[in-house]
């Protein structure tokens, strides 16, 4: 019992820290959180950082998560009287970090709320009363005295629409949000320990920034006309400070590569700070997964009509996220932009939220049908709370239709090795496996081949999985999983039924025989033997991740049973 109290008091915690000259960190550390989201794969935990400035005037930077509301409230009473808090400076809207602002509000009516058009809007809906505020624009700039004069820096996308960064001339310090964020909870304030959160920090960006890696590049160049950067104040993990250069650095390149890959998608959509820019960012996962680059555009801050047709002319896809049925002329302005712009080489795909059972997604399908394009994946229509089915169902969506768009490319790819060199490498076997995985209420499955032990101790394997694939995203490091054998002469039915092309979302399991692992992932009742595994590490290797595992509970079902052996021709592809 003791125990469970200690663990529960450790879950959320706070932590306050002088940062610069008149500067506080307030920190919510989120130890535990290891909701399922795409996002958050790593699970170790997150944070949610704000900031108080005192110069002459006082600002606070965001505020944290509604479930730390006491915590919160109470460590910042314990700084500062509320009511002398002059501005509440508004990174981005999202709850993670305005979770509080009602209540901030409510405790300081007199604050002048600063964020940019968009953060404001969304906030007069969130807090239904008149409050001051300050609509800011790039280059604005709020002088709180004493030195502290802060400048706003519009950086739209990272990741909501609406995000703004904050420079404060006499700290030199950049506030930036989701920006150069990681999902990393420690007691380390800083970035002094750059491999332990160098995964975390690649991760977050591959999740949340890959697929606006356009706006990535216009937020460094407007970062660039700042005076020197000393410290990057993010809002979730570890401040920057030590590692500034480096961690920039590792963006630019990033977002370089991505906005230079050949082929990409546009995902045209109506942001709603909820449920469909969940859906969208899962897509777009799915879609970068293949080494395809995505282009998110929020179809509700009327976008320039010329750029949206330059834009829609040269992706190869195109997926819209549909408003429930919407009269705003803008939205319909833009629909019929991207309509007119579209050729028959492309691939569609529509999802919707919200909404009733009479919404136009079907017509609007049927016109770009009948304009050539190629469907990309079955209309998703979601009308409740998503589950994390759903998001996993559109990331293979997003997937599905990035590998029809790259098609060509895969086939001129397989043929493109020496004729030798090709049949040599297929003389490099393997047995033949398959992989099953479980992570809360989502499960996957996949056929793999490319297995061998690689260490005693501890016992451990490795695995190579293509990125694209669906079960990736559950072999991350922390998941467990299992190993499945297949026996020689009694692998067909299996190895038929999982090398199959799944629906996006649909069930691998439905019509074969299965029995519980310890953390109910399926394990196959007819292979030869398993393995249950927990991911080490992983390895980036060109178009496959290398999985290490290690295994910690295993059976044979058939002690004389042999396995399979997978024999191929060629090695230029499965
Ligand atoms: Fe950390 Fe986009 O909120």
């Amino acid at each position: 019992m003791v125990a469970l109290v200690e663990k529960t008091q450790k879950r959320l915690t706070i932590e306050v820290k002088d940062i610069a000259t008149d500067t506080t960190a307030v920190r919510s550390l989120d130890w535990d959180r290891d909701r399922f989201d795409i996002e958050f794969g790593l699970q170790n935990g997150t944070t949610y950082n704000s900031f108080l400035i005192r110069g002459e005037k006082i600002a606070l930077v965001d505020t944290s998560h509604e479930k730390f509301r006491q915590l919160y409230l109470d460590t910042l009473k314990g700084l500062i009287n509320l009511t002398d808090i002059d501005y509440l400076i508004i990174s981005h809207t999202e709850p993670d970090h305005s979770g509080l602002v009602k209540d901030m509000l409510q405790l300081a009516p007199e604050i002048t709320v600063v964020g940019s058009k968009v953060a404001i809007q969304f906030l007069e809906n969130l807090v239904h009363t008149p409050f001051k505020r300050q609509i800011v624009k790039n280059a604005d700039k709020l002088d709180l005295g004493n030195g502290h004069e802060l400048e706003f820096v519009i950086a739209p996308n990272l990741h909501w629409p609406d995000t703004i960064f904050t420079f404060d001339h006499k700290t030199e310090t950049l506030y930036t949000c989701d920006a150069f964020g990681l999902h990393y909870c420690s007691d380390a304030t800083f970035d002094e320990d750059l491999e332990a959160i160098s995964p975390d920090y690649k991760y977050y960006y591959e999740c949340l920034m890959a697929p606006n890696s356009r706006s990535v590049l216009s937020a460094l160049k407007r970062m660039g006309e700042l005076k020197k950067i000393t410290t990057i104040a993010t809002g979730h993990g570890p401040l920057l400070h030590h590692n500034v250069e480096e961690l920039v650095q590792r963006y630019r390149t990033w977002s370089q590569t991505q906005a230079k890959a050949e082929t990409s998608v546009g995902i045209f959509y109506v942001s709603e700070y909820g449920a469909s820019d969940r859906l969208a960012q899962a897509l777009a996962n799915g879609i970068t997964k293949t080494g395809v680059a995505v282009e998110m555009v929020d179809l509700g801050i009327a976008p320039d009509l010329q750029e949206l047709r330059e834009l829609v002319s040269r992706v190869a896809g195109i997926i819209i996220g549909m408003p429930p049925a919407s009269e705003d002329a803008n939205i319909q302005g833009a629909l019929g932009t991207i309509l007119g712009s579209a050729n028959p080489k492309q691939a569609i795909g529509i999802f919707e939220t919200g909404g009733g059972n009479d919404e136009p997604t079907y017509p609007l399908l049927n016109k770009f049908r009948a304009l050539g394009l190629h469907v990309g994946f079955p209309v998703i229509e979601i009308r409740e709370t998503p589950t994390e089915n759903k998001y996993k169902l559109c990331e293979e969506a997003g997937t599905d239709l990035a590998q029809w768009v790259t098609r060509d490319k895969s086939i001129k790819a397989m043929k493109s090795l020496g004729a030798d060199l090709d049949k040599a490498l297929g003389r490099i076997s393997g047995g033949l496996y398959i992989i099953t995985a479980k992570k809360n209420d989502v499960q996957s499955a996949m056929l793999a081949s490319w297995v061998m032990q690689a260490s005693f101790k501890p016992l451990g394997f490795s695995v190579a999985v293509a990125k694209d694939r669906a079960i990736e995203s559950l072999m991350q490091v922390g998941d467990k999983f299992v190993l499945n054998v297949l026996e020689e002469g009694n692998y067909q039915v299996l190895m038929k039924h999982f090398l199959k092309r799944f629906a996006p979302g649909a069930d691998r399991f439905q019509g074969i025989r299965t029995q519980s692992a310890e953390n109910g992932t399926p394990i196959l009742a007819d292979a030869l033997a398993y393995m249950e595994c927990e991911v080490a590490s992983r390895l980036d290797a060109g178009d496959h991740w290398i999985v290490y595992c290690t295994v910690y509970a295993g059976k044979v079902s058939k002690p004389e049973g042999m396995t399979a052996v997978h024999h191929r021709k060629v090695g230029n592809h499965y």
